[in-house]
């Protein structure tokens, strides 16, 4: 049975015997409303540790101020029996006041910079600020041996290891793969925002990430290939942020550079924003 732990002091108490019994602890953050993306992360930090905590905490610091922090949607007791189904032992709920003691305007903030500048940092400003800033809070109330991030969030994935090595936080952290509806649309609790016609044109954006790979290792240079899939991407109705190729750090790869890379994605349909990527 899954134990549902809402005070800190509880949520250490429960960490600390397992820790005395030498047993290994993972954690898998989350905002809730969860599907089967974040059920393998809880079914990875399975594989590496003996007992799993999960948190839903909607954080209101990484939501700007025009964004979908009040209707994020909320799906308490469904995550509740699905964390159970996929063998996580703590849902951890903190609320906002127990998250910002201080407020949060008077929260204590962790910026990490460079990777956190650049792409959905330059779309979304202050947001990873607000995901370290939470995220830190979490490893402190947790104190996990190993944590799991999905690849869904490519960027969030390389801020967390980045934030990590640099405040030295004695935490493995574990990359998982995306999981996809079966027309290849990254699920996302997003996706039920878009609309009956919206839904099947969403799939477009895997779709040109597959494309930008082919096209990327056909040898087109790397620009052509960038701009071809922000027209292609428009053409079918989306408002395009960006669809660019990058190395695994974000930063900008040099022309017939052969290391590994990364296609990103971020473009609305309608009001729906839609991130996604392709590792190559
Ligand atoms: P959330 O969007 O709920 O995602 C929680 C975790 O699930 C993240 O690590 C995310 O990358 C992963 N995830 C989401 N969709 C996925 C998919 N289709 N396949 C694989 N993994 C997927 O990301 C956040 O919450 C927040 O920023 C958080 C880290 C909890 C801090 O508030």
């Amino acid at each position: 049975m899954i134990e549902t732990i809402t005070e800190l002091d509880a949520l250490r108490a429960r960490v600390n015997g397992w820790k005395r019994e030498g047993l290994r602890v993972g954690f898998v953050p989350t905002m809730g409303n969860l599907h089967a993306g974040h059920y393998s992360l809880v079914m990875l930090a399975r594989q590496y540790a003996d007992r799993v905590v999960s948190s839903v905490f909607v954080n209101p610091t990484q939501f700007g101020p025009n964004e979908d922090f009040t209707r994020y949607p909320r799906t308490p007791e469904a995550d509740t029996t699905g964390l159970e189904g996929a063998g996580c032992d703590v849902l951890w709920l903190p609320t906002v006041e127990s998250m910002y003691p201080f407020g949060v305007e008077l929260a204590a903030r962790i910026n990490v910079p460079g990777v956190s500048g650049v792409l959905e940092g330059a779309h979304r400003p202050g947001h990873f600020d607000g995901v370290c800033t939470v995220v830190t809070r979490l490893f402190n109330q947790v104190q996990p041996d190993v944590a799991a991030f999905g690849k869904k969030d490519f960027q969030q994935l390389a801020v967390i290891r980045q934030m990590v090595t640099d405040l030295a936080f004695p935490i493995e952290i574990l990359g998982g793969s995306i999981v996809r509806e079966s027309d290849g649309l990254a699920m996302s609790s997003r996706n039920q925002y878009l609309s009956a016609d919206e839904r099947p044109l969403a799939a477009e954006i895997r779709k040109t990430l597959l494309a930008m790979r082919d096209a990327a290792a056909s040898g087109r240079p790397r620009q052509e290939v960038e701009a071809e899939a922000s027209r292609r991407l428009a053409v079918a109705g989306f408002a395009v942020d960006y669809a660019v190729i990058r190395r695994p750090d974000l930063s900008e790869p040099a022309d017939g550079e052969k290391s590994g890379k990364v296609a990103l994605i971020a473009a609305k349909l309608g009001k729906t924003r839609l991130i996604d990527n392709l590792e190559f």
